[in-house]
């Protein structure tokens, strides 16, 4: 089955695409809790998300009945400033949604693998596919914690053995990082990538064209299109 055609939606700021974006998610998470019973969320991290959290955390859903975790997570303490739980916590857990079940990848092993192998088993129990993934992208055409210079990225993307939850070290990454795998991500019933700004865009449509970034990989996926939520 071929990918299907990304989607585009284009807004005039990144105010308008937070509101739209959050309104497209509570719909999505509202009807897999009226179909299933409860509804999975992954987030991304860094800078662009913060607008949407803030407007997701305001919409009226279920919130008990949603959880959340991390599409990844940098192999920091949750104290820690680059935390994404930390950014998380304090932007999406707000308001009504301070009500989910929020469920972080990092974890205090002594290894960032340790702490891959741990944080798997505590995203083992959540159901499957995941409801919504959010991710966002890189001016260098990372997504998640794939990173262009990760020696091993390859191997991370066709992760053959199935893990769950893979550790990444890569120079530009900065810390040693946790991430789903792209098959996990690419499962999701809803794919959205939020990404802001007129280099971004650039990157991402030569990414689409080339398939020589690690965010072109989320694009090699049977079913419905990835949904590319972008504002300048
Ligand atoms: C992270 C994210 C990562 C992020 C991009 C874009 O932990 O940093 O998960 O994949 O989406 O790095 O980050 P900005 O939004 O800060 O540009």
């Amino acid at each position: 089955m071929d990918a299907a055609e990304p989607v585009w939606h284009l807004y005039s700021s990144p105010g308008e695409l937070a509101e739209a974006l959050a309104d497209r998610i509570a719909d999505a998470l509202s009807e897999a809790i009226s179909l299933r019973g409860l509804a999975t969320l992954a987030v991304s991290g860094g800078r662009t998300p913060v607008g949407l959290f803030r407007a997701l955390s305001r919409k009226r859903l279920d919130w008990p009945k949603v959880t959340a975790a991390l599409v990844d997570e940098r192999f920091v303490p949750p104290d820690d400033e680059r935390s994404n739980a930390r950014l998380v916590r304090e932007n999406l857990l707000a308001g009504a949604a301070a009500r989910l079940t929020f469920v972080p990848l990092y974890r205090p092993a002594r290894t960032v693998d340790e702490a891959a192998l741990e944080a798997a088993r505590a995203i083992a129990g959540l159901k499957k596919p995941f409801d919504v993934v959010v991710l966002g992208m890189g001016a260098d055409g990372h997504t998640a914690s794939f990173f262009p210079d990760a020696p091993d990225l390859a191997a991370l993307l066709e992760n053959r053995d199935g893990r769950q939850v893979l550790p990444v070290t890569a120079p530009s990454a900065g810390e040693p990082r946790l991430t789903l795998p792209m098959q996990t991500i690419r499962a999701a019933r809803l794919v959205a990538l939020h990404i802001e700004g007129e280099e971004k865009r650039r990157v991402l449509t030569a990414a689409l064209a080339e398939r020589d970034r690690p965010v072109s990989a989320v694009f090699d996926r049977a079913g419905d299109g990835v949904q590319i939520y972008w504002a300048p």
